[in-house]
């Protein structure tokens, strides 16, 4: 374990009796992205003027009527942080019902896979604080899948060759944020991906994780693509205005 201002602070494997806490972790790792998305949408000049706009017909039908101008400038605020809100809680769901829901089958069984936790105290007390996933992504499934999920986006995988690691669930307990836990998970991630000779690893991250990708680029990924197909319908993705962004680091 590696000390820092008197706290114990360690990378290791998940155990089986880690789940509580790294699920609790999940959910707020991505819920917290909600309010940033919408506050984001929200101040896209396209959305400001159709608020505006909607505002002010509100104002109008409602025979100069400041509380209806509210009113329907308040009912289109509603419906973006509706369609933030159900993209994010979708990728939640589909997440907690699939490589979530067997972590052991998914992670743990296969040697190519990967999952670990930082944490801190010791061993009466200790405590899960942080968590990174590592998924082989083989190049034949790369044509079929390309599910890479750091964020909310289901994309295809970037050109090149070799297998991939896919990275998941990369999160920090919001208590325990800028002390480099971020980069350690991460450097434990490429770590991983070098041993078992992939020639890069990759994650999607959602435009509102602003945090995530500076980490990501001090630690050398870069962006190779992006695109608007998160996990809601058609016209969620285009409400919310979030894009998927797939950050690859080659190794
Ligand atoms: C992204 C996250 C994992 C970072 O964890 P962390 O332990 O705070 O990161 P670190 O302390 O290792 O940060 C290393 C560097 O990354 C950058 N960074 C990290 N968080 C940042 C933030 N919120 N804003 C700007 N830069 C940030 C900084 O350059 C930082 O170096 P510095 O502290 O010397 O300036 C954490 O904020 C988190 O869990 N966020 C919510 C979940 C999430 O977005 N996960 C990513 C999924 S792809």
């Amino acid at each position: 374990m590696a000390q820092k201002n008197n706290i114990q602070l360690a990378i290791r494997e998940y155990r089986p009796s880690d789940q509580a806490m790294v699920t609790e972790l999940f959910l707020d790792s991505i819920r917290e992205n909600i309010y940033p998305a919408f506050f984001k949408s929200m101040s896209h000049s396209d959305h400001v003027g159709v608020a505006l706009s909607i505002s002010m017909a509100g104002y109008v039908l409602g025979g100069s009527s400041y509380f209806q101008a509210l009113l329907f400038g308040a009912a289109w605020a509603g419906l973006i942080y509706f369609c933030c809100h159900e993209i994010y809680e979708g990728y939640m769901l589909r997440r907690l019902t699939t490589d979530m829901a067997d972590i052991q089958a998914n992670y743990l069984t296969n040697p190519d896979n990967g999952f670990w936790v930082a944490e801190v105290g010791d061993n009466e007390t200790s405590r899960v604080v942080g968590m990174v996933t590592v998924r082989a992504q083989r190049r034949v499934e790369d044509e079929h899948h390309g599910n890479s999920n750091g964020g909310v986006g289901t994309g295809s995988s970037a050109d090149g060759s070799g297998d991939s690691g896919e990275m998941s669930h990369l999160a920090v307990a919001f208590l325990w944020r800028r002390r480099k836990l971020g980069y350690q998970l991460t450097q434990r991630a490429l770590e991983f991906c070098k041993e078992r000779g992939f020639a890069r690893l990759i994650l999607d991250v959602s435009s509102p994780q602003t945090g995530a990708m500076s980490l990501l680029r001090k630690n050398g990924f870069i962006q190779t693509s992006s695109h608007s197909n998160t996990h809601g319908n058609r016209w969620i993705s285009k409400l919310a205005r979030i894009s998927v962004l797939r950050m690859e680091k080659f190794l």
